[in-house]
């Protein structure tokens, strides 16, 4: 068999399917796959554990829960576990996203209308701006908002009491939170990749609700290729399912995994064209020199912030990927997966997996 990359009728629809990044599809895979309870949440056993006595303790007090920040790439299941506190809370969840809030107003309207104990989700927490932060201050630390009303010298300012409510927010990067944000959550919990067996058991999971004939092997085949994140397990499963009905009858086994995925162009570990591409990029279009952020976005056509939020922290931990003072580098095991001869002095890096 040829290797996938060389596919001529490769459409950019497909690079999307390893990308963990949220695509329209997804809404109603979401839907339907999103799990609603703890028990039902799979992995992250730590931070699960974590979540379930912060949990219990807030139901024996009888008090509203800390507030609490979720970190961790794309698709790991933040928003799935902003929802599952909520539910065994008892309570409602709001859902807006720091871009989605634009003026204080917007904030206080937010605010002003949640119920006592409900959880207000704010997504891409990183990216309210400073104003609208500002107001989140007091709301978080004392429940209170203070809103000027009138313009000019009749402007007076009003605090406002707000009913005790849980903020969970979430974002793919800790480090662009302001300090004075992070340190008004009362924990903060990171979401880390999957395990294969973890994924396979999401991936089961996913099958039998969407009624899915799989056996454990072609789970754990999607599972390897999933790049340790249930949205795209859980998008594999589905494409795969598509192959397996019109090319067969419709069973999902290991070969019949490995060759629909191949044909879908992703490779055994789970990387993609553009995976390869930024392997590439370092190992052959800079000859293996550390290579700056915005050069090597440039270099394979991609956003800097795409690169480093979607592509890299998955290559790293992969242990192919290098972050040195001087810039990304590829690591022998990159060399080795690309079949290329390790050149000496490349950087050493243990990934996980
Ligand atoms: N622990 C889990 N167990 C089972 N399924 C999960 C789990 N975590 C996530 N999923 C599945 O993966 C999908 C994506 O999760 P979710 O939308 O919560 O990710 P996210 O971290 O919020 O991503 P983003 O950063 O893009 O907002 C969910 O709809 C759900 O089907
Ligand atoms: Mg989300």
């Amino acid at each position: 068999m040829s290797t996938v990359w060389e596919r001529e009728d490769y459409t950019p629809d497909e690079e999307r399917l390893v990308s963990a990044e949220y695509t329209e599809d997804d809404l109603e895979i979401d839907r339907s796959l999103r799990p609603r309870k703890l028990d039902e949440y799979l992995g992250q056993g730590r931070v699960k554990d974590n979540l379930g006595v912060l949990i219990d303790a807030a139901r024996v007090r009888d008090e509203t829960l800390d507030h609490l920040l979720l970190s961790g790439p794309p698709g790991l299941g933040k928003t799935t576990l902003a929802g599952v506190v909520a539910a065994e809370l008892g309570v409602r969840m709001r859902q807006t996203s720091g871009p989605a809030i634009e003026r204080p107003g917007d904030l206080a309207a937010i605010l002003t209308n949640l119920e006592p104990r409900d959880v207000l989700f704010i997504d891409e927490i990183h990216r309210l701006n400073r104003v609208v932060e500002e107001v989140l201050y007091p709301a978080m630390e004392d429940y209170s908002i203070d809103i000027v009303i009138g313009k000019g010298p009749a402007a007076r300012s009003l605090r406002l009491d707000l009913p005790p409510f849980t903020l969970i927010g979430a974002t793919t990067r800790t480090g662009l939170l302001t300090g004075p944000l992070r340190d008004r959550f009362g924990m903060a919990l990171r979401l880390d990749y999957y395990t294969v067996e973890e994924l396979a058991s999401i991936v089961r999971r996913s099958a039998g609700i969407l009624g899915v004939p799989i056996d454990d092997e072609g789970a754990d085949e999607i599972a390897r290729r999933g790049r340790g994140t249930p949205r795209l397990a859980n998008r594999l499963l589905k494409r795969v399912r598509d192959y397996a009905q019109v090319r067969y009858d419709g069973r999902i086994t290991e070969d019949i995994a490995a060759e629909a995925l191949a044909f879908f162009h992703v490779d055994h570990v789970g990387l993609d064209r553009m995976d390869i591409a930024i392997l590439e990029a370092l190992t052959q279009t800079f000859s293996g020199r550390p290579v700056g952020l915005n050069t090597l976005a440039a270099a394979v056509s991609e956003e800097p912030d795409t690169l480093e939020d979607v592509y890299e922290p998955f290559l790293l931990q992969l242990g192919f990927l290098a972050r040195t003072p001087k810039g990304r580098q590829a690591t022998p095991r990159a060399y080795e997966h690309l079949g290329m001869a390790v050149p000496e002095g490349s950087p050493r890096q243990d990934g996980l997996f």
